[in-house]
């Protein structure tokens, strides 16, 4: 897929950093600290010229407040807005947390690798998000599933701290409604009304049949939580090279100048955030 839209803004940008002014068409209401905004750039032209590849990220911006990446949840394949799941974390995402239907920010991008889509076709994949990375892993879900007889098996593991903090409920429901796609939640401190799982991530293991041989594992959320999914998988039989993770760092120019996203030789806004097992290996701050 051509990142068209990332040779567009940036070849009309005078300056790199130049965010484009972007409208909130709609905002939901995921958790209490996380809520979806559906956004589409005001000119026509960069709209209609944004692509991207699932697993890119976009710098999010407002006056006064700086900016920050966050991964775009929504498929390349819906042409016409993108979406942002932002958690209420600091000055910048509690003010766009205050950001209503008609309100305006600034988003620059798409940045970073994605998803190596090329490797996904014909396999079974089997996603693992925990919180809210399973927002950059929803953007790739949507995108499987609109081409749905290029791929095999898809099995999706979420995770949450609590039945409260379960992100995207009404895609999880309508994904697991499909007979091809086997959908699993587990929390792991349970309330009286939550008659679902109750563990980490690695007790839904046993809740689907995975086969290590033609299988991809993408997996997103906490290092402390994804680390034992590693293991697990690396156990099972993954090869390194058929786990894939999209990193959390703190980026700040986006475009490889900065140095402020380096995992050891590599930059996570140029070279990732996506990388393989075998590729996070190699990088001193991961292995
Ligand atoms: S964020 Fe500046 S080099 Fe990656």
């Amino acid at each position: 897929m051509k990142d068209s839209a990332q040779t567009l803004v940036r070849d009309t940008a005078a300056n790199v950093y130049q965010p484009y002014p972007a409208s909130i068409l709609e905002v939901k209401e995921e958790t209490g600290d996380i809520k979806t905004f559906t956004l589409k750039f005001k000119d026509k032209e960069i709209q209609e010229g944004f692509t991207f590849r699932p697993g890119q990220f976009v710098l999010a911006s407002l006056f006064n407040c700086g900016e920050a990446a966050f991964s775009i949840c929504s498929s390349p394949t819906f042409s016409d807005y993108l979406q942002l799941s932002i958690k209420k974390v600091g000055l910048l995402t509690g003010e766009i947390h205050r950001y209503a239907e008609g309100d305006e920010i600034g988003l620059r991008g798409p940045y970073g690798n994605g998803f190596p889509l090329e490797l996904l076709y014909g396999s079974n994949v089997l996603f693992v998000g925990g919180g809210i990375g399973l927002a950059p892993l929803r953007s790739l879900i949507q995108y499987l599933l609109s081409k749905r007889s290029e791929f095999g098996q898809i099995t999706i593991f979420h995770g949450a701290r609590t039945p409260g903090d379960i992100v995207f409920e009404k895609d999880l429901a309508t994904w697991d409604k499909q007979e091809d796609v086997n959908v699993e939640t587990t929390v792991y401190r349970s309330t009286p009304e939550w008659k679902g799982n109750v563990g980490p991530l690695t007790s839904l293991w046993e809740k689907a049949t995975i086969s290590p041989s033609n299988t991809k594992a993408i997996i997103c959320g906490h290092p402390a939580i994804i680390s034992y999914v590693f293991f697990d998988l690396l156990k099972m039989g993954f090869a390194e090279e058929n786990i894939i993770s999209t990193l959390e760092r703190n980026m700040k120019c986006g475009v490889g100048k900065c140095g402020h996203c380096s995992i050891g030789s590599k930059l996570t806004c140029i070279h990732g955030p996506v990388f393989t097992y075998r590729e996070m290996k190699e990088l001193s701050s991961v292995s």
